[in-house]
């Protein structure tokens, strides 16, 4: 019997990658040894925690407390310094893309670390990190004027594949009038979403919240928020130009879940609440599953399903 190779390659508007599943943003990608622990890996990109200009401890401890359907934290942007990763990255050999996560506390930070990101010849691409729930300042991806100005800025120097992380939107016009905007632009993808902003978990037998942060409230990831992510990434494929890739990410705990949101339309996914509590063989293990997953759907490859979601009839 001929055994069909099954291809879980992917691209990002052009970028290639061998596996289309990847670390999110702030998942054990922080410091030296977590980023090299990556780069080893399976995985098919690698995304580093969202940087500052300068270094940050982030909020206090604790900020971060995980339950069986999900998580919830208020990290507060703990990272190392843009130099740091620009610095780790010069020194490594690989082939990996790598999507540099930016997310400056202002427009014009945000401004100065694109500029700085651009003179990287190791930074593949840009995910510009425009919906972190735990700061005090107001999340830009909820502005659609202020995010048309900070564009324009930004296509005025930048000539690295952009993407942009975005918060969850509940309503279908929040989505059209994102995507009407971020057509207007060469961008290369969207990732959707980031956590969902202004959760609470309560611990009933001390009757208190489970992180310090912002009096308990965080941002809430793993399978619980699945739903919502799928259905923003449903939603941005119908919307968006056809180029402009999504990757996919929140609550993937298995094979099947990757497929659930290459069937809505994303290329790539992200793992993040799972890959803490799992560790770094969650890609070996993804992988396999998902492959399997595939050879039972009798498909070889990622095109042949991507973004087919059928409506219920
Ligand atoms: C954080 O560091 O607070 C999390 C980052 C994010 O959710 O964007």
């Amino acid at each position: 019997m001929i055994m069909k190779k099954i291809d879980i390659s992917s691209h990002i508007n052009g970028i290639q990658l061998s596996s289309c599943i990847m670390n999110a943003s702030g998942a054990l990608c922080t410091t030296d040894q977590e980023l090299s622990n990556l780069f080893d890996s399976s995985s098919g990109a690698v995304v580093t925690k969202s940087c500052t200009k300068n270094p940050r401890e982030g909020n206090v401890k604790p900020r971060y407390f995980e339950w069986n359907v999900g998580s919830i934290n208020s990290m507060g942007l703990p990272n190392l310094g843009i130099d740091f990763y620009l610095n780790f990255l010069e020194k490594k050999k690989t082939k990996k893309p790598v999507f540099l996560s930016l997310s400056g506390l202002s427009i014009e930070e945000n401004l100065f670390l694109m500029k700085k990101a651009n003179f990287s010849q190791k930074v593949t691409a840009i995910e510009l990190n425009l919906s972190c729930p735990n700061l005090r300042e107001e999340v830009l991806g909820n502005d659609l004027y202020k995010i048309s100005t900070f564009l324009e800025s930004i296509f005025e120097f930048n000539k690295k594949p952009l993407g942009i992380k975005l918060p969850p939107y509940f309503k279908e016009e929040c989505i059209i009038n994102m995507s009407l905007l971020l057509n207007q632009y060469p961008i290369f993808f969207v990732t959707c979403i980031n956590s969902l902003p202004n959760g609470i978990f309560i611990d009933t037998d001390n009757e208190k919240t489970v992180i310090q942060p912002k009096n308990g409230f965080g941002g809430v990831g793993g399978s619980i928020i699945k739903p919502f992510a799928l259905a923003n990434v449903r939603k941005f494929y119908t919307y968006l130009r056809k180029d402009i890739s999504i990757i996919g990410c929140g609550g993937i705990y298995s094979g099947k879940d990757i497929f659930e949101y290459i069937l809505c339309g994303a290329s790539a996914v992200q793992i993040g609440t799972q890959l803490i509590k799992e560790g770094i063989s969650i890609f070996d293990r993804l992988k396999k599953e998902f492959t399997l997953f595939l050879k039972k759907k009798n498909y070889s490859s990622i095109n042949s399903f991507k973004g087919k979601l059928k409506n219920f009839q």
